[in-house]
């Protein structure tokens, strides 16, 4: 059955494929990767929100399905729920040379696709995963902490209102730590266990 939100996130995915106008499209279509616009339940209560779309991610057009994705996807089913429970996305929707940081007018230029997909989606709990998103989205909720570090903030389930009602926002570090530093497993996962008690 198409629904009303599949309709409105269909026309997101339209928008972003012919956004000519972003400096990483040409990068896109030179080497024919695919926008990542996002994926999972419609209605889902939590939505993670990574930074940008990595090779594996630009290759196959979905978020978080590289070697940062398994680990993400192990650590949706340690609280569990499975993948498909979640909704899943980035701030920046095409990727950045390189896996270069996104600049602030990528971030400028992708992020109001972003804040549609929260208006349509409703979640109760946004996980940022990582700096950028944290800052974003701590931004955009005008939030008191959003001059804080990850580094505190990270595993906090901080208030916030949306135009819908109240939710929470859970800052995490990026699944990518854990690729590189065996010690931020174990913080990714109790991270995740204040979510579980949340979804
Ligand atoms: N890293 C991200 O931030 N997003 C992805 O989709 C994949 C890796």
């Amino acid at each position: 059955m198409t629904t009303k939100k599949t309709v409105q996130l269909k026309k997101i995915r339209d928008e972003i494929w012919h956004l000519g106008n972003s400096p990483l499209y040409k990068y896109r279509t030179q080497n024919k990767y695919f926008p990542v616009i996002g994926e999972g339940n419609h209605n889902a209560k939590i939505i993670f929100i990574g930074e940008a779309p990595g090779e594996s991610e630009a290759k196959a057009g979905r978020p978080f399905c590289g070697a940062a994705g398994k680990i993400l996807d192990e650590l949706i089913e340690s609280i569990g729920l499975k993948r498909g429970d979640v909704y899943i996305t980035n701030v920046v929707k095409d990727r950045p040379p390189n896996n270069r940081d996104p600049t602030l007018s990528e971030i400028a230029l992708y992020s109001p696709f972003l804040e549609r997909q929260i208006e349509i989606i409703q979640p109760e709990v946004i996980a940022t995963l990582g700096r950028f998103s944290t800052k974003f989205i701590l931004q955009k909720f005008e939030m008191p902490e959003k001059d804080q570090s990850i580094t505190i903030l990270h595993g906090k389930a901080l208030d916030a209102i949306a135009t819908y009602g109240p939710i929470k926002i859970v800052p995490i570090y990026h699944p990518a730590v854990a690729l590189y530093n065996a010690n931020s497993r174990k913080v990714l996962e109790e991270d995740f266990k204040v979510l579980g008690k949340l979804g």
